[in-house]
């Protein structure tokens, strides 16, 4: 796999190896509203997901992360567990860039994923994903509040992206 250099802003593209985990972690840490998962986790993700994640370094640091996979039940559609850019870095387009660049490399006709319905950013970058790429958003029930036990934490409802042409779709920027 090529890491992709973007000389503009020296940012790079790439898949996620081991010794990203920690970073992966501390970033994810400094972003509320996201869950903070285990490092064992971001570990799994950088291990055996690690084809269908992407990272994005600056200065040799981890600024930008999406955690993937394609649901063994679903090999149509990339579920997107994770998004996350940041603070300094946010709204130039970096979350978009990795997942069009993620779409690219795992070319499917869905994209798939869960919201928590009070997250406005994460909410209008989906609906702003879907509408640059011509794709219908739809949105249905995902994950109700008592699922999460006696844990505070609001349902997360499910959102359907697509259909999207297996990735044959002209994007500016390279492919992983
Ligand atoms: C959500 C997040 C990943 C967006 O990253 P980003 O690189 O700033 O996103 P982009 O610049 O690619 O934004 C694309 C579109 O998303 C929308 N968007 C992104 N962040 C937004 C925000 N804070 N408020 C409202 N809309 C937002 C905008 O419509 C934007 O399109 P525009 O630039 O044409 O207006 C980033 O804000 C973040 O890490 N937030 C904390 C973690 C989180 O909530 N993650 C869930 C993400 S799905």
């Amino acid at each position: 796999m090529n890491s992709q250099k973007s000389k503009a802003d020296s940012i790079i593209f790439r898949r996620p190896e081991l010794k990203d985990a920690s970073g992966i972690h501390n970033l994810i840490k400094r972003s509320p509203p996201l869950d903070v998962n285990s490092l064992y986790c971001y570990l799994l993700l950088c291990d055996h997901f690690r084809n269908t994640c992407i990272v994005a370094e600056k200065d040799r640091k981890v600024i930008g992360f999406i955690a993937a996979y394609l649901p063994p039940t679903k090999l149509d559609t990339l579920f997107v567990w994770q998004v996350v850019v940041a603070k300094p870095l946010r709204n130039r387009s970096l979350a978009t860039k990795m997942l069009n660049k993620l779409l690219q490399s795992t070319p499917v006709l869905y994209i798939e994923t869960t919201v928590t319905p009070s997250n406005d950013a994460s909410m209008r970058f989906f609906r702003a994903f879907a509408h640059a790429r011509e794709a219908t958003l739809l949105s249905a029930a995902g994950y109700a509040r008592d699922l999460f036990g006696k844990n505070s934490h609001e349902e997360e409802l499910l959102l359907r992206l697509g259909p999207f042409d297996g990735g044959n779709q002209t994007i500016k920027g390279d492919i992983l």
